[in-house]
């Protein structure tokens, strides 16, 4: 008998999206991770730095290219309009109901990083 084990390795990308100072409170910045995929990064008007995958999870819109109300820390789909949460990658509306994955980002030595698994 042959027992087989496989083991998973999780790669944690680090990228530079900009300098802090670039990217304002109330700006949105759109970078594209080595796979490709897309993630908006928010500035937020309580000073914290949120990032979301790119795509809609009710109909692959362009979501971090909707509104973004940096006081309420949501944004809009562009597509149908569902508000997102971004400090959970949640929707608030219909008509999506599945939340989108959520990244960290942070400030080093002035410089805004995201890490992307
Ligand atoms: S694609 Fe975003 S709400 Fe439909």
């Amino acid at each position: 008998m042959t027992t087989r084990t496989t083991s998973q390795v999780k790669v944690t990308e680090t990228l530079t999206v900009c300098r802090l100072d670039e990217l304002p409170q109330g700006a949105t910045r759109l970078v594209e991770a080595d796979d490709g995929r897309k993630i908006g990064v928010f500035h937020a008007a309580d000073g914290e730095l949120y990032a979301i995958e790119d795509r809609c999870s009710h109909d692959d819109g362009p979501l971090a290219e909707g509104d973004f109300d940096a006081a309420a820390c949501t944004v809009e789909c562009p597509r149908h309009g569902s508000l997102f949460d971004l400090r959970s990658g949640r929707p608030k509306t219909l008509p999506a109901y599945v939340p989108v994955e959520t990244f960290e980002a942070r400030v080093e030595d002035g410089d805004v990083k995201l890490e992307v698994d």
